[in-house]
């Protein structure tokens, strides 16, 4: 089983991760972690403080391999049997990552990333995926996501929540 968690940085990628990836004993990798050390970017943006994917590297990276759990917002480049897309509302984003050391400038970039849903977009102008699980964290804890997530998986069943955060 391949599965991918994307979404916008705040959502709870790694937090659902650890708790997936222990529930269905699958060794779970963060991106930012994997892109650094294997060097599977092409440049450094200095302005973001972000190394810039190598899309072609990272793919091949999990080429071969059937069970994992890649979480991090460029998951939706690998090739996956689900690909999980965490949503949250723009305000629940902000709360989440005024934990952070994160510039003001960065948070409002990132929550209005959410609003616009640039991630969700980006994952289904590209599908890299057989079947989707779009579902909304906002009301829910990181365990309910998982369960959620697990049971959906385990029926090999799709799931798609609306969600509009224009109105
Ligand atoms: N239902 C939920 N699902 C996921 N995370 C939640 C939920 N409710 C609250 N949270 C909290 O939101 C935060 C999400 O942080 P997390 O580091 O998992 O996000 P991330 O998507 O991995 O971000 P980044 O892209 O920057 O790595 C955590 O503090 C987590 O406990
Ligand atoms: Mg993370």
């Amino acid at each position: 089983m391949r599965i991918g968690i994307t979404g916008t940085p705040g959502v709870g990628k790694t937090t659902v991760g650890k708790i997936l990836s222990k529930r269905l004993n699958l060794p779970l990798y963060n991106l930012s972690k994997l892109i650094r050390e294997e060097r599977l970017y092409s440049s450094y943006d200095k302005e973001r403080n972000a190394y810039e994917v190598e899309p072609e590297k990272l793919r091949k990276f999990f080429e071969g391999k059937e069970s994992f759990i890649a979480e991090g917002l460029v998951a939706h480049y690998i090739p996956v049997d689900y690909l999980v897309i965490l949503r949250a509302e723009p305000e629940v984003v902000r709360e989440r990552l005024k934990e952070r050391p994160y510039s003001q400038r960065k948070v409002e970039e990132n929550v209005e990333a959410e609003r616009l849903a640039v991630i969700a977009t980006e994952a289904f102008e590209n599908p890299n995926f057989k079947r989707v699980i779009h579902i909304d964290t906002t009301n829910r804890s990181p365990e309910e996501v998982a369960e959620i997530v697990e049971r959906t998986v385990s029926k090999g069943e799709e799931l798609f929540e609306e969600v509009d955060w224009l109105e």
